[in-house]
Protein backbone atom coordinates (compact mmCIF):
# COMPACT_ATOMS: atom_id res chain seq x y z
CA UNK A 1 0.00 0.00 0.00
CA UNK A 2 1.23 3.48 -0.88
CA UNK A 3 2.38 5.65 1.78
CA UNK A 4 -0.35 8.22 3.09
CA UNK A 5 0.81 11.62 1.56
CA UNK A 6 2.16 13.59 4.64
CA UNK A 7 1.57 17.44 4.89
CA UNK A 8 5.14 17.51 7.21
CA UNK A 9 7.47 14.98 4.97
CA UNK A 10 8.09 15.19 1.39
CA UNK A 11 10.15 13.03 -1.34
CA UNK A 12 12.89 15.16 -2.68
CA UNK A 13 16.05 14.87 -5.43
CA UNK A 14 18.62 17.16 -5.10
CA UNK A 15 21.50 17.38 -7.64
CA UNK A 16 24.88 18.28 -5.36
CA UNK A 17 28.08 18.29 -7.19
CA UNK A 18 26.74 16.62 -10.22
CA UNK A 19 24.86 13.75 -8.53
CA UNK A 20 21.61 13.60 -7.66
CA UNK A 21 20.66 12.27 -4.28
CA UNK A 22 16.74 11.62 -2.93
CA UNK A 23 16.04 11.82 0.33
CA UNK A 24 12.53 12.65 2.65
CA UNK A 25 12.67 15.64 4.04
CA UNK A 26 10.58 17.28 6.64
CA UNK A 27 9.36 20.36 5.16
CA UNK A 28 10.61 22.44 7.67
CA UNK A 29 14.56 21.54 7.00
CA UNK A 30 16.98 24.01 5.31
CA UNK A 31 19.22 22.87 2.93
CA UNK A 32 22.12 23.43 5.35
CA UNK A 33 21.01 20.82 7.86
CA UNK A 34 19.69 18.29 4.52
CA UNK A 35 23.23 18.44 3.77
CA UNK A 36 25.21 18.53 6.51
CA UNK A 37 22.80 15.94 8.81
CA UNK A 38 21.48 13.30 5.94
CA UNK A 39 24.05 13.89 3.30
CA UNK A 40 27.28 13.91 5.63
CA UNK A 41 28.47 17.08 3.13
CA UNK A 42 30.42 18.69 5.95
CA UNK A 43 32.07 20.78 3.82
CA UNK A 44 29.27 23.66 4.12
CA UNK A 45 29.59 25.06 8.09
CA UNK A 46 26.90 26.03 10.74
CA UNK A 47 27.93 29.52 12.37
CA UNK A 48 25.13 31.75 13.37
CA UNK A 49 22.23 29.64 11.47
CA UNK A 50 20.40 32.88 11.08
CA UNK A 51 21.85 34.44 7.66
CA UNK A 52 24.55 36.10 9.56
CA UNK A 53 27.99 34.56 8.92
CA UNK A 54 28.46 33.01 5.27
CA UNK A 55 29.87 30.03 6.95
CA UNK A 56 27.04 27.79 5.60
CA UNK A 57 27.39 29.28 1.78
CA UNK A 58 27.25 27.10 -0.80
CA UNK A 59 25.94 27.74 -5.14
CA UNK A 60 22.74 27.15 -6.15
CA UNK A 61 23.10 27.60 -10.13
CA UNK A 62 25.99 29.01 -9.91
CA UNK A 63 24.89 32.15 -7.97
CA UNK A 64 26.38 31.94 -4.03
CA UNK A 65 23.37 31.67 -1.33
CA UNK A 66 23.28 30.80 2.56
CA UNK A 67 21.99 27.54 2.95
CA UNK A 68 20.62 28.27 6.61
CA UNK A 69 18.11 30.28 5.14
CA UNK A 70 17.40 28.47 2.19
CA UNK A 71 14.35 25.15 2.76
CA UNK A 72 15.95 21.44 1.09
CA UNK A 73 12.10 21.52 -0.63
CA UNK A 74 13.01 24.80 -2.20
CA UNK A 75 16.62 23.40 -4.08
CA UNK A 76 15.28 20.96 -5.50
CA UNK A 77 15.55 20.64 -9.29
CA UNK A 78 18.13 23.33 -8.71
CA UNK A 79 22.03 22.70 -9.35
CA UNK A 80 23.67 23.00 -5.65
CA UNK A 81 27.85 23.40 -5.06
CA UNK A 82 29.26 23.02 -1.99
CA UNK A 83 32.71 23.01 -1.64
CA UNK A 84 33.73 19.56 -1.72
CA UNK A 85 32.27 19.88 -5.82
CA UNK A 86 34.22 23.06 -6.45
CA UNK A 87 37.15 21.30 -7.74
CA UNK A 88 38.17 19.26 -10.91
CA UNK A 89 39.05 15.80 -9.43
CA UNK A 90 42.29 16.42 -7.88
CA UNK A 91 42.84 19.44 -9.28
CA UNK A 92 42.23 22.06 -7.72
CA UNK A 93 40.24 24.97 -7.65
CA UNK A 94 41.98 28.38 -8.90
CA UNK A 95 40.35 29.51 -5.75
CA UNK A 96 41.46 26.71 -3.36
CA UNK A 97 45.03 26.32 -4.66
CA UNK A 98 45.10 30.49 -3.91
CA UNK A 99 43.86 29.91 -0.46
CA UNK A 100 46.51 27.11 -0.21
CA UNK A 101 49.05 29.27 -1.31
CA UNK A 102 48.39 32.64 0.51
CA UNK A 103 47.43 31.10 4.13
CA UNK A 104 43.54 32.56 3.29
CA UNK A 105 42.63 30.92 6.75
CA UNK A 106 43.32 29.75 10.28
CA UNK A 107 40.83 27.64 11.99
CA UNK A 108 39.58 27.06 9.19
CA UNK A 109 36.08 26.78 9.99
CA UNK A 110 34.95 29.62 7.94
CA UNK A 111 36.80 28.67 5.04
CA UNK A 112 34.79 26.56 2.86
CA UNK A 113 32.24 29.76 2.66
CA UNK A 114 34.71 31.84 1.98
CA UNK A 115 35.87 29.40 -0.94
CA UNK A 116 32.87 29.14 -2.68
CA UNK A 117 31.71 32.70 -1.92
CA UNK A 118 35.30 33.52 -3.68
CA UNK A 119 34.34 31.46 -6.73
CA UNK A 120 31.24 33.01 -7.23
CA UNK A 121 32.46 36.80 -6.73
CA UNK A 122 35.17 36.07 -9.77
CA UNK A 123 32.26 34.75 -12.24
CA UNK A 124 29.95 38.10 -10.78
CA UNK A 125 33.19 40.15 -11.48
CA UNK A 126 34.03 38.55 -14.81
CA UNK A 127 30.19 39.34 -15.90
CA UNK A 128 31.11 42.91 -15.25
CA UNK A 129 28.73 42.96 -11.96
CA UNK A 130 29.12 46.25 -9.88
CA UNK A 131 29.51 46.19 -6.25
CA UNK A 132 28.75 48.84 -3.78
CA UNK A 133 32.17 50.28 -4.27
CA UNK A 134 32.09 50.47 -7.73
CA UNK A 135 32.75 54.06 -8.92
CA UNK A 136 32.05 53.79 -12.73
CA UNK A 137 28.93 52.30 -12.85
CA UNK A 138 27.78 52.84 -17.08
CA UNK A 139 27.50 49.35 -18.85
CA UNK A 140 30.20 50.42 -21.50
CA UNK A 141 33.06 50.62 -18.74
CA UNK A 142 33.27 46.89 -18.20
CA UNK A 143 34.44 45.31 -14.98
CA UNK A 144 36.04 47.47 -12.49
CA UNK A 145 39.90 46.37 -11.39
CA UNK A 146 38.95 43.99 -8.57
CA UNK A 147 41.32 45.61 -5.92
CA UNK A 148 41.43 45.31 -2.62
CA UNK A 149 38.73 47.02 -1.62
CA UNK A 150 36.72 45.84 -4.41
CA UNK A 151 37.07 42.66 -3.01
CA UNK A 152 36.63 42.98 0.86
CA UNK A 153 33.49 44.37 -0.38
CA UNK A 154 32.18 41.10 -2.42
CA UNK A 155 33.31 38.93 -0.01
CA UNK A 156 31.66 41.08 3.22
CA UNK A 157 28.78 38.71 3.64
CA UNK A 158 31.11 36.02 4.98
CA UNK A 159 32.92 36.61 8.45
CA UNK A 160 36.28 35.12 9.85
CA UNK A 161 36.19 35.64 13.45
CA UNK A 162 40.04 34.25 13.33
CA UNK A 163 40.37 37.96 10.89
CA UNK A 164 41.97 36.43 8.46
CA UNK A 165 40.71 38.85 6.28
CA UNK A 166 44.33 40.39 5.08
CA UNK A 167 45.38 36.79 3.61
CA UNK A 168 42.03 36.14 2.20
CA UNK A 169 41.73 39.21 0.00
CA UNK A 170 45.15 38.27 -1.12
CA UNK A 171 44.57 34.82 -1.59
CA UNK A 172 40.60 36.11 -4.31
CA UNK A 173 43.17 38.40 -5.84
CA UNK A 174 45.52 35.92 -6.70
CA UNK A 175 42.98 33.80 -8.27
CA UNK A 176 41.17 36.09 -9.92
CA UNK A 177 44.99 36.78 -11.87
CA UNK A 178 44.94 32.94 -12.10
CA UNK A 179 42.02 32.69 -13.38
CA UNK A 180 42.06 35.40 -15.92
CA UNK A 181 45.84 34.33 -17.37
CA UNK A 182 44.30 30.91 -17.18
CA UNK A 183 41.57 32.26 -19.77
CA UNK A 184 43.64 34.40 -21.97
CA UNK A 185 46.09 31.01 -22.08
CA UNK A 186 43.01 28.94 -23.31
CA UNK A 187 41.95 32.21 -25.76
CA UNK A 188 45.64 32.02 -27.38
CA UNK A 189 45.23 28.50 -27.94
CA UNK A 190 41.95 28.80 -29.69
CA UNK A 191 43.51 31.24 -31.86
CA UNK A 192 46.70 29.48 -32.58
CA UNK A 193 44.80 26.54 -33.38
CA UNK A 194 42.44 28.63 -36.07
CA UNK A 195 45.03 30.12 -37.44
CA UNK A 196 47.05 27.09 -37.99
CA UNK A 197 44.07 25.17 -40.01
CA UNK A 198 43.67 28.13 -41.48
CA UNK A 199 47.38 27.82 -43.13
S1 LIG B 1 25.35 29.58 9.30
FE1 LIG B 1 24.39 30.38 7.55
S2 LIG B 1 24.94 32.46 7.52
FE2 LIG B 1 25.82 31.72 9.36
S1 LIG C 1 39.82 30.91 9.59
FE1 LIG C 1 38.90 30.71 11.55
S2 LIG C 1 36.96 31.59 11.26
FE2 LIG C 1 37.99 32.06 9.45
Amino acid sequence: MAPAPSSTYSTITLNINGEDCTLSVDHRTTLLDALRERLSLTGPKKGCDQGQCGACTVLLEGRRVVSCLQLAMAAEGRAITTVEGVADGERLHAVQQAFLDFDGYQCGYCTPGQICSAVAVLEEHAAGWPSAVTDDLRPEAGPPPLTPEEIRERMSGNLCRCAAYPSIVKAVARAAEATAGAEADTAQGTTTKVAEASV
